[in-house]
């Protein structure tokens, strides 16, 4: 099994019960996110942890399906959303990279603290920009670690080598900026909430 599934089987329980660290920005951003909802929609999840966003957002559209590379994390959420009698959500364990989709198939891609765990984020932004339909969104909530914290480049690769972290990848907000407009995205809205916190992104397939 690939390291990074590894580590987040071996957090997931641990994970689901942990409070979102900062309440009031992460319901700014569903409310954010909703305004692109429309209740026909399809939307695309990855890297979707315990499932807690698309248990929450799944009212407002068609379906979700939402990917996750640990199958821990996908087993709680697939509990959590029976718990909860939402029946319009697909889990499903699989990495960003594996998953095959026909292009144009989704309306919404949610992101949400991901792109700085991927190896090559360019790769599935360019990924997500092709299952997007035309004026498809992908909304994005990303630790842009270059700005604030940069001396993390040097601690991350020992981190992951004693498997205290996972892979983590840092890059300033600037640089999310140019690689989602490189791939032919336009920024719809752009929010960080303060310093050392993560920057929200939605944006549009042109
Ligand atoms: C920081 S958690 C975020 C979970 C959720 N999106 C949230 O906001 O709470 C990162 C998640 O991404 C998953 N993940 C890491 N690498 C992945 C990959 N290559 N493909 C799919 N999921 C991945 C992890 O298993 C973990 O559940």
């Amino acid at each position: 099994m690939d390291r990074s599934a590894k580590f987040w089987d071996r957090i997931a329980e641990r994970y689901s019960k942990q409070p979102v660290a900062d309440e009031e920005s992460y319901q700014k951003k569903l409310q954010v996110t909703r305004q692109y909802f429309q209740s026909d929609m399809q939307v695309f999840e990855f890297g979707c942890g315990t499932g807690s966003t698309a248990i929450v957002h799944a009212p407002y559209v068609k379906h979700i399906q939402g990917i996750d590379i640990s199958a821990n994390m996908i087993q709680i959420a697939r509990g959590k959303a029976e718990a909860e009698n939402i029946n319009n959500i697909t889990f499903e364990c699989s990495t960003i990279d594996e998953f095959r989709v026909s292009d144009e198939t989704f309306d919404v891609v949610l992101g949400l603290s991901i792109l700085h765990l991927l190896q090559n984020k360019e790769e599935a932004i360019a990924k997500v920009y092709k299952m997007l339909k035309p004026n498809g969104i992908f909304v994005t909530s990303t630790a842009c670690l270059g700005d604030d914290m940069s001396f993390f480049k040097f601690i991350a690769p020992i981190g992951k080598f004693l498997g205290v972290f996972p892979l983590v990848k840092v890059f300033t907000e600037q640089e999310l900026v140019t690689s989602l407009t490189n791939a032919d995205f336009a920024i719809d809205y752009q929010w960080k909430p303060g310093k050392n916190k993560a920057v929200f992104i939605v944006a549009k397939k042109g």
